[in-house]
């Protein structure tokens, strides 16, 4: 296949270059989109609320995922005075499983300026958005355009692979100077009446047709005709995306006292991974039995039983935790230093949110705290 057209290249003045040919997408794109958009509830009734809080939730979390905990999040708090207002139990608990805990502190935070400084309301510009904790430019934009109709793109990660492929953009996606030489050259292509459906059309291809890695369905791609990639007789040759640092391995000894029906839960820092989240007791390192049982005497346990669990791993953005588990059976609920606190299975569920990474533990626990030593 001939293609008809050169591929993109960034640096000055490229993206003046790029707009006319994305000027020809905005009309099928979005005509698309009105077709085909998945019925999502933050799309059924799109206040800027909704949009904010389905934004951040979406930002790390896959949508089949995310849209459980919105209709719970919403329900329990439906605007940004209750947000602003929610314990911080509650909070953690609506967001338990979902990782990247900082997301729900700092859409507190932000609600609690909401409160102060706005009336309550999300503000109905791009600057004012992008000033709120937790919010970047990318959600700035979702926010702008698809709650409050203004013109600003929204370029995510989705966004830059579709807008690669189809201008023939080898640069590496993960670059900022391609990030800017896309949002530049969409700004310059908003349509003035709907850029909240056009940012959520170039979303939704990639989310549903556009797809990562082998997978394209370039069969229903509304703008196929314009797509470079595929011009070139293989769509997954694009994006270019340079290597990202590898995950630091992290081994981990989890260390679970039980007795008398009840499980031991410590608190994490206020600062760094998990901050002021619960956790099962354990140390960032790989501890001997000996060892293990050095700690907790250090902690106020008389002669526990430790019985080894099967290994678990966890992934984080950056890390992967590599986890050993002991479970420490112990004669009675001793005494704990500070920061610990023994709660029965059922106060865990109700009132503690414990971070996905210990969920290799998490079926268990209740026949842990039932155990005896
Ligand atoms: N990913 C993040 N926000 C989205 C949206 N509004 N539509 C589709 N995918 C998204």
């Amino acid at each position: 296949m001939t293609l008809s057209y050169p591929s993109f290249a960034i640096g000055e003045e490229g993206w003046q270059r790029e707009a006319p040919r994305l000027a020809r997408l905005v009309d099928p794109l979005v005509a698309w989109y009105r077709r085909s958009a998945r019925p999502l509830p933050f799309r059924l009734d799109a206040t800027p609320y909704r949009v904010w809080i389905s934004e951040i939730m979406l930002q790390q979390t896959r949508m089949e995922a995310a849209v459980p905990y919105f209709n719970r999040f919403t329900q329990e708090l439906p605007g940004p005075a209750a947000l602003a207002a929610a314990p911080e139990e509650q909070l953690m608990k609506l967001w338990e499983g979902l990782g990247y805990y900082s997301r729900a502190r700092n859409l507190q935070k932000a609600a609690r300026i909401l409160v102060e400084e706005h009336g309550g309301q999300l503000p109905p510009s791009y600057d004012e958005l992008l000033a709120l904790p937790g919010i970047g430019e990318y959600t700035a934009g979702a926010i702008a355009s698809i709650a409050f109709g203004i013109p600003v793109p929204a370029v995510d990660g989705n966004v830059l692979r579709v807008l690669s492929r189809i201008l023939g953009c080898r640069d590496d996606i993960l670059s900022p100077a391609v990030k800017k030489a896309f949002s530049r050259a969409l700004l310059a292509v908003m349509p003035q009446d709907c850029p909240g459906d056009f940012n959520q059309a170039l979303m939704e291809l990639g989310a549903t047709v556009c797809l990562p890695n082998a997978a394209p369905r370039c069969q229903d791609c509304p703008v196929a005709d314009q797509c470079w990639a595929l011009a070139s007789g293989d769509p997954t040759v694009l994006p270019v995306k340079g290597a990202k640092k590898p995950r630091r391995l992290q081994p981990v000894t989890v260390l679970i006292p039980a007795a008398q029906g009840k499980l031991l839960l410590h608190r994490r820092p206020a600062k760094g991974l998990l901050a002021g989240l619960w956790e099962l007791p354990n140390r960032e390192e790989s501890l001997t039995r000996k060892e293990c049982l050095a700690l907790l005497d250090q902690w106020g346990a008389d002669s526990p039983r430790l019985l080894p669990l099967r290994p678990g791993q966890h992934i984080f953005s950056h890390i992967t935790w590599q986890m050993t588990g002991y479970l420490a059976l112990c004669r009675e609920a001793f005494s704990p230093p500070p920061g610990f606190v023994w709660v029965t299975p059922d106060q865990l569920e109700a009132d503690y949110a414990l971070p996905s990474a210990f969920s290799c533990y998490r079926g268990e626990l209740a026949a842990f705290a039932g155990m005896t030593r």
